[in-house]
């Protein structure tokens, strides 16, 4: 070995540009990157390598739940370390089984498989289709236009848009995109082929669309009437990011018949470790069966270190009683925005969401926009994080909200002033 194979890397701390040039050197440029170098985190906020302070409304794209370096998510994390951080899934352990049983609990029956991110979540939930259907040759899963399931093959092949499966074609077979919250057209898609129908309870990369209390109640008996299974991706949506630990589960409180609603499949990633990796998916009880040993696997799927954690996110968010807090500061700053559209309506169109999952869209060729060549969405996100607020763009009208949901109500005040004056220099010109 060479003497200079030897040489440290040079220290890049706090060096915007050379941790940029590490990027650009050696790092696969799949992400459209915004211009930040992140180096640490407190509660709501962010730091940059220069230190300058960011209030963080986007969580990592609703991972954060309870914020940066949140002290009992760091115990938690030692803790379980030092006693063991991974075993095959050849073994049994406590953490596995004590989250699997949290998860049904706040659910239903059912059995849950864990996985590491959505997309793998959302990959079990089409296997599980596959093997519902297979006796029958049934294996196809009507997902929704402007829906978003992840980035592995099968995730672009369910997902509504056409932007995520370009130039890999061919796509996989076995999905077909029925347009959201039509009841009639999801009746009319099903073929002879179709084994299930995949939502998201609230659309959030599409544009922060709710499904409606209808078309929930309207897709569970439409799948009871023609034996198809009905899955739903809370990945995003989940984990009392809408108020309650499920979007359908708000999203149906006080409606005639919703409390008996429940999907067939459910997939969970993102705050579920509260930025720690972990996904999973929850199956209804009379098919949590089928999928039988050898038919599925992960390696780290539910190590006892990521189930620790997310056992503690989960006590955390009861005893902080944080859904509460989401459903009402969420109120709260959607109520605000709306407030946004009626004072400025030549800059903001209407709010969107529920909870702290929450869209700000915005009105049509703002003229102060017009010369920018990048999405009106982008460009106004780009404006706040020069005011200081991290957010993040949904399509190319919409900027989402979704802030870790132990929120201060001074930062929720703090973040509305810096995204009110962002609206007032644009109305301005
Ligand atoms: C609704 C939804 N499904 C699936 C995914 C994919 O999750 P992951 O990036 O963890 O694979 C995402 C990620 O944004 C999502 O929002």
């Amino acid at each position: 070995m060479k003497d200079s194979d030897l040489t440290p890397p040079a220290i890049v701390r706090n060096q915007h540009a050379a941790i940029r040039e590490l990027f650009a050197k050696n790092v696969v440029p799949s992400y459209g990157r915004f211009e930040l170098v992140l180096s640490h985190g407190a509660g709501s906020h962010l730091f940059d390598v220069s230190g300058r302070r960011y209030l963080d409304l986007g969580s990592g794209i609703a991972v954060c739940c309870l914020g940066h370096a949140h002290p009992a998510i760091t115990a938690a994390l030692v803790e379980q370390a030092q006693k063991l951080i991974h075993v095959s899934n050849l073994y049994f352990t406590e953490p596995q089984g004590r989250l699997a049983a949290e998860i049904v609990k706040r659910i239903g029956a059912g059995k849950v498989f864990f996985s590491n991110s959505g997309a793998e979540a959302n990959e079990g939930l089409f296997k599980l289709a596959r093997k519902f259907g297979h006796d029958e040759g049934r294996f196809e899963v009507l997902t929704a236009i402007n829906s978003f399931h992840g980035r592995t093959l099968g995730g672009i092949a369910a997902t509504g848009q056409d932007k995520v499966k370009k130039g890999f074609e061919p796509i996989m077979p076995g999905f077909r995109h029925i347009p959201f919250n039509d009841l009639a057209a999801a009746r009319a898609a099903i073929s002879p082929a179709t084994a299930a129908i995949m939502i998201e309870g609230v659309q959030g990369e599409g544009g922060v669309t709710p499904a409606t209390p209808e078309y929930l109640l309207g897709l569970r008996a439409l799948c009871d009437e023609k034996n198809l299974l009905l899955l739903m991706d809370g990945i995003q949506c989940g984990h009392y990011r809408t108020g309650r630990f499920q979007s359908f589960q708000r999203i149906l409180e006080g409606v005639p018949g919703g409390e008996k609603f429940l999907p067939d499949g459910l997939s969970m990633a993102k705050s579920l470790g509260g930025g720690f990796p972990i996904g999973a998916f929850w199956i209804r009880e009379p098919y949590a069966d089928l999928l039988g040993p050898g038919t599925h696997g992960s390696t780290f799927g539910g190590t006892p270190l990521a189930c620790a954690v997310a056992l503690k996110v989960l006590e955390v968010i009861e005893q902080e009683k944080l859904a509460d807090q989401a459903r009402k500061l969420g109120g709260w700053l959607q109520g605000e925005l709306d407030r946004l559209a009626r004072e400025w309506p030549g800059v903001v169109k209407r709010s969107r969401g529920l909870g702290f999952l929450l869209g700000l869209e915005l009105a049509e060729n703002i003229p102060a926009l017009a010369g920018g060549d990048k999405p009106a969405a982008l460009q106004f996100v780009n404006r706040l994080h020069a005011a200081g607020v991290l957010t993040v763009p949904a399509g190319t009208q919409i900027v989402r909200l979704l802030p870790p949901l132990n929120l201060m109500p001074a930062e929720a005040r703090e973040g509305l002033a810096i995204i009110e004056a962002v609206v007032k220099e644009l109305a301005a010109g």
